[in-house]
């Protein structure tokens, strides 16, 4: 079959497996890519040649275990996030695009924190796959940045990951629970840590199924880890520093609230996302 004939292939396959017509034209162009190793432009010109037999069988495989449900992160053992590409595993949660916000405004911080952001000590928490740390470092040219998560598991794709972008010796990864690992008082904690509330989790789209549930698990109210974080941070943040998490809408008021018992007058708001939801939590030590 031709490439042309492939993409047509696949998008069937993929609507009759209940995948909705417009996710299964994207996707069938996203497979083609990833086993061809092709851009879009390329896979457009190149639509009237023949694909290789070793190519095919790939296609039949990722096409049969797209079909079942699992994420075409996991397939491809690879996503992009922030224009940069990173390594993914069953062990991580895929990087999300509202986490690209998160970035955004982080690095915001770091160009305006009072010290360089050479000498910044930065810790993303809950790093997972490590895409927070590594983006960050490298947009920001940070040199102390650490990448804390309590799996194992997650952190051997973290370590990938920075071997990947060469940023060892810059990014420190580290196993521990919340901050118990930094031992030095930082200038921004970031995290895009676990909030879906426990009794959401079962009626969460079905790829969501597929992704560690220690990575999204936050407790009855889904804040559990975050609150913890958060008196975990009085006694680290440097002063002056700042904590910017990932939240879910409606989650900012109650933890405006709980702040205010843990810091001293901290200054807190909550920012929105583009989709107009209120997705960042900023905590600015005095
Ligand atoms: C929502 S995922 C985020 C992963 C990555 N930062 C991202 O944005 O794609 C949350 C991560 O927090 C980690 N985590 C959960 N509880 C933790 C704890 N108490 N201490 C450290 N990491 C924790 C999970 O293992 C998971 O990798």
């Amino acid at each position: 079959m031709t490439i042309a004939q492939w993409l047509l292939h696949i998008r069937k396959a993929l609507i009759d497996a209940g995948i909705p017509e417009d996710e299964a034209e994207t996707e069938s162009e996203l497979i083609l890519r990833d086993a061809l190793g092709l851009d879009r432009v390329q896979l457009h010109l190149r639509a009237m040649e023949q694909v290789e037999v070793c190519v095919a069988e790939k296609l039949e495989s990722f096409v049969s275990r797209r079909a079942r449900g699992e994420p075409l992160a996991y397939i491809f053992g690879h996503w992009p996030f922030f224009g940069l590409d990173f390594i993914i595993s069953p062990h991580v949660l895929i990087p999300r695009p509202e986490t690209e916000g998160l970035v955004e405004m982080a690095i915001g911080f770091c160009r305006q924190l009072e010290v360089k952001s050479v000498r910044a000590k930065v810790a993303d928490v809950g790093t997972g796959s490590g895409v927070i740390a590594v983006t960050l470092a490298k947009e920001c040219n940070l040199q102390h940045v650490l990448a804390i998560d309590s799996s194992t598991q997650a952190l051997d794709v973290a370590k990938k990951n920075v071997e990947k972008h060469a940023l060892a010796g810059k990014v420190k990864v580290m196993e521990g629970d919340l901050l118990g690992p930094a031992k030095v008082p930082l200038h921004l904690i970031v995290g895009n840590l676990p909030y879906i509330p426990t009794n959401r989790l079962p009626g969460l789209q079905p790829e969501v199924q597929w992704e560690p549930r220690h990575a999204l698990d936050g407790g009855p109210d889904g804040l559990d880890v975050i609150k913890r974080l958060l008196v975990q941070a009085r006694g680290k943040l440097a002063s002056g520093g700042i904590i910017l998490l990932e939240i879910d809408d409606g989650q900012g008021e109650a933890l405006k609230d709980f702040s205010a018992g843990v810091f001293p007058k901290p200054r807190v708001s909550v920012e929105k996302d583009l989709s107009g939801l209120s997705r960042y939590f900023m905590l600015e030590s005095p």
